[in-house]
C-alpha cells in the first residue's frame, strides 16, 4: 500500500529567512490561504519570538486557515516556547517546533557545552513545549555533520519527553544523498521508540542536493518532507516543494502525498513576487523554460510526440502548453508549427521562402516572437 508523506511548508519561516524576503502578515496570510489551497499538512508560519509581526500573524491566519497544522518556531528556549505556545493559542490545530544544535561545531562554539548538557536543554524544552500542545516536533540543528550515535541518544530522549515528529535537518546542506539516507536508516533502526514519532526531512541546497537528499530521506523511512516553494530559503535555499512533489507524482516508489499538483505554478508566481525573489529561467517544474523547446531537433521531436522531449505535461502543473520558441536553432518543423498555429496553411515552397528569411532575423535577435513571423509571412506576397 502507498505510503502517504507529509508535506510541511517551510516557506513563511525557513523561506522568509533568505535576505530581503520580509512578509507582512498580511502578504504571509495570503500565501498561507494558498497553502491551504495546495494541500499541504503543515504550513509553518513563523518564528514568534522574533518579532511582533511574526507573532499577531498567528491570529491573522488562524482566523482564516483551519485545515492544515500551524507550526511555531522556537529556540530551546522557555521564552521561545512560551511566546510559541501563546501564539498558537489562535489557531486550530497548532504545533511547536522546537530544537537545538547536535552537531560537534554547534555543541562546542554555539553553546560553549557538552551532549549531556545539550540532551538535558533539549527534554526540558520538549517537555515545557507539551505544556502547550500534543503536537511537538523536535529538530535537531545541524543533525547533517551530527554524530549518529549522539543523534539517537538524543531522539530516543525527546521521544521519551513526548516529541511526536523528529526533524532531521541537513542544516549546511552538506550531505550527499546516500549519508543522508544512512542517517535516517541508522536512526530508524537504533533509536528506541522512534516507532511512535514521524521522522522528517529537513535539507538545505548549499551542494544543489537538497530534493535528492529529500528523495533518500522518504526512501529510508522519513514520513514527513520541510520544503519551500520555488527552494527558497537561506544561503542556496530549501529543498523545493514542487519538486519533491513531482518525483513523488512521476516515480512510482510507494509514496503519494496531497499536493494538488496543478496549483503549483499559480502558487511559484505568487511567492515569487510576494519574495521579490525571481524564480530562475530553468528550475525544474516553476521555471519559465520548463516547457520551452527552442532547438530545431527538440522542436521537431515535440511536434511529433511531445513525450519525446518531455517527462511532465505542463498542464498538470498549472503550466499551461509547452512552448515552441522560435530562435536561430529553429528548424523549418518549428517554422511550419508557428505558421499553422497563426493560421496559415504554407505550401513546402512558401515554407522554404520563409524559413531562408526567418534565419538572418532570428541570428539577429534572440528571440522571434509569433507576431513577427506573422508579419514576415505577410509580407512574403
Ligand atoms: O535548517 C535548520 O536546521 C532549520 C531548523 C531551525 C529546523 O531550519
Ligand atoms: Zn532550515
Amino acid at each position: 500500500m502507498s505510503k502517504q508523506i507529509q508535506i510541511f511548508d517551510t516557506t513563511l519561516r525557513d523561506g522568509e529567512q533568505a535576505p530581503g524576503s520580509k512578509l507582512s502578515p498580511g502578504e504571509k496570510l495570503e500565501i498561507a490561504l494558498e497553502l491551504d489551497l495546495l494541500g499541504v499538512d503543515v504550513i509553518e508560519l513563523g518564528f514568534p519570538c522574533s518579532s511582533p509581526d511574526d507573532f499577531e500573524v498567528f491570529k491573522l491566519v488562524g482566523n482564516h486557515v483551519k485545515r492544515p497544522t500551524i507550526c511555531a518556531l522556537s529556540r530551546a528556549v522557555e521564552s521561545d516556547i512560551r511566546l510559541a505556545g501563546e501564539a498558537l493559542k489562535s489557531v486550530t490545530n497548532g504545533r511547536i517546533h522546537t530544537g537545538i544544535g547536535t552537531s560537534p561545531s554547534h555543541i562546542k562554539y554555539k553553546f560553549n557545552s557538552n551532549e549531556d548538557k545539550i540532551i538535558d536543554r533539549a527534554v526540558a524544552a520538549v517537555k515545557y513545549a507539551k505544556t502547550f500542545t500534543e503536537d511537538v516536533e523536535f529538530y535537531a540543528e545541524d543533525a547533517g555533520r551530527s554524530d549518529n550515535i549522539f543523534l539517537a541518544r538524543i531522539l530516543e530522549k525527546v521521544i521519551e519527553a513526548g516529541a511526536t515528529v523528529l526533524n532531521i535537518p541537513d542544516t549546511t546542506g552538506y550531505c550527499l544523498p546516500w549519508q543522508y539516507g544512512e542517517k535516517i536508516k541508522f536512526l530508524r533502526e537504533n533509536v528506541k521508540g522512534i516507532h511512535k514519532a514521524t521522522i522528517s526531512a529537513h535539507c538545505h541546497n548549499d551542494l544543489g542536493l537538497a530534493t535528492a537528499n529529500t528523495i533518500a530521506g522518504i526512501e529510508n523511512g522519513a514520513g514527513q518532507v520541510e520544503c519551500t516553494i520555488n527552494g527558497v530559503g537561506e544561503r542556496a535555499g530549501n529543498t523545493s516543494l514542487e519538486e519533491v512533489a513531482m518525483i513523488i507524482k512521476q516515480h512510482e516508489m510507494g509514496f503519494h502525498c496531497n499536493i494538488k499538483h496543478h496549483k503549483l505554478t499559480s502558487i511559484s508566481h505568487l511567492v515569487s513576487d510576494r519574495l521579490r525573489v525571481p524564480v530562475q529561467p530553468n528550475k525544474a517544474i516553476v521555471g519559465k523554460n520548463a516547457f520551452a523547446h527552442s532547438s530545431g531537433i527538440h522542436q521537431d521531436g515535440m511536434i511529433k510526440n511531445r513525450m519525446t522531449y518531455e517527462i511532465i505535461d505542463p498542464s498538470e502543473v498549472g503550466a499551461g502548453e509547452s512552448k515552441i520558441i522560435l530562435t536561430a536553432r529553429s528548424g523549418r518543423a518549428a517554422i511550419g508549427y508557428a505558421a499553422k498555429s497563426l493560421g496559415y496553411k504554407l505550401s513546402p515552397q512558401e515554407l522554404d521562402a520563409l524559413y531562408k528569411r526567418f534565419i538572418p532575423i532570428a541570428d539577429k535577435e534572440r528571440n522571434v516572437s509569433y507576431d513577427r513571423l506573422k508579419g514576415m509571412i505577410n509580407n512574403m506576397n
